[in-house]
Order: structure tokens, then sequence, then C-alpha cells
């Protein structure tokens, strides 16, 4: 009798610690039938209802996300080849007003690729300077600001299914995130110790090299991107089950 109470409670202790460990999805994320011909579809809707989510990194108690695309933090980029700049602290406004423009996804193996519009972005940064535009020797350091319009940018993700405890969890393998087009304007706030002309003259003379600075600095801030991207999917599909996002119906 002792023994067969002891069976049980070690079976019942089991099933309950199985229970505790099969973390349930967050409430807030509208989950797609894997096997549905209407797949991509149903993912742009399912993204497009949790704006609210992706905005602020809150999803539920047990998914809450260091990332949101209120503010996202790009951190400290160095660039030192045809142009010799720093950006420090660089951080990103408006990316929470994105919209799905086509979604491809194959939930087998996972892949999915995301073209995303993004109508007007501000961003911040320390900066230091030094740009040698032939006619002009651009150089300062202080406060950057700059506006990143009609925005086009690709994602990538990739990952593979593996079980965890006896249930199957996805692990995002890759994530790439690169800037397809875009129109950017920057500012440099004390460019020549802030002699006002000559500042606004080199801010001219920058934003008419436009392309050439993009050049330099989108690669790392598209690696940049790329990190944060993993990170917060990571955080997603850590969440739940793999099964509770695409359940087969
Ligand atoms: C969003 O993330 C940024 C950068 O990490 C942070 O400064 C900001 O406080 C976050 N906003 C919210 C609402 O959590
Ligand atoms: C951003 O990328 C640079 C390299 O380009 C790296 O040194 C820096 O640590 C990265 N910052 C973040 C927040 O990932
Ligand atoms: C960028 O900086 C310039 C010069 O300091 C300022 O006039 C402008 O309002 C700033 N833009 C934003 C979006 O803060």
């Amino acid at each position: 009798m002792k023994t067969h109470f002891s069976i049980f409670l070690q079976i019942f202790v089991v099933i309950l610690i199985a229970e505790n460990n099969r973390a349930a999805i967050a409430p807030s994320i509208k989950t797609c039938p894997r096997n549905s011909p209407n797949l991509a579809e149903c993912l742009i809707k399912a993204v497009d209802v949790m704006k609210p989510q992706i905005s602020t990194g809150y999803y539920g108690p047990n998914l809450i996300s260091d990332v949101n695309l209120t503010r996202v933090l790009i951190g400290d980029i160095a660039v030192n080849r045809n142009i010799n700049v720093k950006l420090l602290g660089m951080y990103i406004v408006g990316m929470n007003n994105f919209k799905i423009e086509k979604l491809r996804i194959n939930p087998e193996k996972f892949k999915i690729e995301i073209i995303v519009s993004i109508p007007h972005m501000d961003g911040f940064a320390k900066y230091s300077l030094g740009w040698n535009l032939g006619i002009f020797a651009i150089q300062g350091a202080g406060d950057e600001n700059f506006s990143l319009d009609n925005t086009k940018v690709l994602m990538k993700l990739s990952g593979t299914r593996y079980p965890r405890n006896g249930v199957e969890y996805l692990k995002i393998d890759s994530a790439e995130m690169t800037i397809k087009s875009g129109n950017l304007r920057v500012y440099f706030d004390n460019l020549f110790n802030g002699q006002k002309a000559l500042e606004k003259a080199a801010n001219e003379v920058i934003n008419q090299n436009i392309e050439l600075f993009k050049g330099e600095v989108f690669p790392p801030i598209e690696q940049n991107l790329s990190k944060i991207l993993l990170r917060l999917a990571t955080q997603i599909f850590d969440s739940a089950p793999y099964e509770e996002f695409f359940p087969i119906k």
C-alpha cells in the first residue's frame, strides 16, 4: 500500500513538473495553423494585431522582451574607412509604425522572409566625425540626429526545432536585417566647434553625399539590428512550444 502510494506520488510530481515546464503561450500572441494554405496572410494579420505588444515589448507576464520597436537601442557604431565616424549610444524611434508588405514562410524548415515598410524614423546619437571630401575636410563632435523616410527593410529568420523536456521548441539560428531603401537625412550639431555658418554648410555637403555616408554606416547598423532581431525572435520562441505558435489543425 505504502509503495503504491509513493509511486502514485512520484507520478503526480512528475506530471506537475512537466506541466510547469510546459510554458503557455502569452495570450496576446495570435497563432496560425501551420498547415493552413493562407499561413502567410494569417501571420501578417497576427503581427498586425500584436503591434501594441511589439511596440512595448510586453506580451504577457511570462514574456517580456527587452526589445521594443518604439525605441530601438542600436548602441555604438564605429567606422574608419573613407569616413571616420563614431556614433555612440545610437537609438531609433518609430520602427513600431512598420507595415508588412510581403511575407514568406516555410514552417517545416523554419524559414521566414518579411519585407516591411516604415514611413518615418528618427535617430539620435553622440558622434565624432572626420570626413575629407576634397574641397572640404569636415570634422566635429557632439550630438547627431537623423531621419529616415520611406524605408523598406528585409528581415530573414531561420531556425530549427528541437526537443526540450519532451516538447518541441524552436531555436532561431540566424537573423538578418537589411535596409533596402530609404531617404536618409542627417544633422551633425557642433561641426567645426559650432561655428554655425560652417556647420550648416558642412551638413549640406554631407547630405549631398548621403549615399556615400549610407554605404559606410548602414552595414554596421544592419549588423546590430540583426542581433536585436535575433534576440527578439529568440525570446519569443523560447517562451512556448512550437506547436502553440503553429498548431496543426
Ligand atoms: C524600449 O527600449 C528602449 C531601449 O532599450 C528603452 O530605452 C525604453 O525604455 C523601452 N521602452 C519601453 C516602453 O519599455
Ligand atoms: C554594434 O556593432 C558594433 C560593431 O559594428 C559592436 O562593436 C557593438 O558592440 C554593437 N552594439 C550592440 C548593442 O550590439
Ligand atoms: C536635429 O537637430 C537639429 C539641429 O540641432 C534640430 O534643428 C532638429 O530639430 C533635430 N531633429 C530632431 C528630430 O530632433
